[in-house]
């Protein structure tokens, strides 16, 4: 087969990367994708780094050996901690694309307050933390954990008074906090921006990095001379180590889902 016509390959530790490629899938319709979601093992966000990594490499391989041109890392507990081991076992063989808060596109919006939302594991990785020192001076930016939305998303609730009162909760000093920017640091998270919406105040912005991902794929697989270029929608496959039919279900109607 043409390496071109090869499918890219998404991974996240359980449904939220789904967030990413429906991106990906609206700026490159013509492209096959293969997800593999690891919801046998997610949450990742309140795992060691040690397993975080292991976890991570183990799902790498399984879409490594399905022939994929590029691959995505749609989740941001599992770059945070595991892109350069990935990167030095394959960077010869293929793409390899990461996802990271936007906190610089926050940072530039210049917004009072910044709202960091991840997973625990993200925020407490060393070189987001940095980053989040590096801006200090112009910025404030608080990191916030949210694990209980990881959860929601791979038990299939995507709004409704638990969300609600979940995000109110851990939200309760900036609900009705005018110029807010919240960076949505966690794949599992965008699903939920119609329920933030409601709850914050009218003119919060909410960021995340899908935009961001998918076009950097994008212009990568140009610039590598990847890029399909087909008139005809591509395949969309969806893998889970959780293995069955509910759960690729779930992946769909999340995939139909409007974000
Ligand atoms: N979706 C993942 C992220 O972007 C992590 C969710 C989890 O497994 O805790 O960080």
């Amino acid at each position: 087969m043409n390496t071109r016509d090869m499918s890219i390959g998404f991974f996240d530790s359980g449904l939220g990367g789904i967030s990413v490629l429906k991106k990906a899938i609206q700026l490159m319709p013509d492209e096959d994708y293969i997800y593999f979601g690891d919801s046998a093992n997610a949450p990742y966000g309140e795992k060691s780094k040690e397993d975080i990594v292991n976890l991570t490499l183990n799902s790498v391989k399984i879409l490594i050996e399905k022939d994929i041109k590029a691959i995505v890392i749609a989740c941001n507990t599992a770059t945070a901690y595991a892109i350069d081991q990935i990167r030095s076992l394959y960077s010869d063989k293929l793409l390899i694309i990461g996802i990271e808060p936007a906190i610089k596109p926050a940072v530039f919006l210049k917004s009072h307050h910044i709202l960091l939302l991840a997973t625990n594991a993200t925020l407490n990785q060393e070189n987001l933390k940095e980053k989040i020192d590096h801006y200090k001076i112009c910025s404030e930016i608080i990191p916030i954990g949210a694990p209980k939305l990881v959860e929601f998303i791979e038990a299939g609730v995507y709004n409704g008074n638990d969300v609600e009162n979940y995000i109110k909760d851990i939200l309760k000093d900036y609900l009705h906090m005018s110029n807010l920017t919240v960076v949505l640091g966690c794949t599992h998270f965008p699903f939920f921006k119609s329920s933030l919406k409601k709850i914050l105040h009218k003119d919060a912005i909410l960021l995340d990095g899908s935009d961001g991902t998918s076009k950097r794929l994008k212009d990568q697989l140009l610039k590598c001379s990847l890029r399909k270029d087909s008139s005809e929608n591509g395949k969309i496959t969806f893998l889970n180590s959780l293995k069955n039919d509910k759960i690729i279900s779930r992946c769909f109607e999340l995939l139909e889902l409007d974000i």
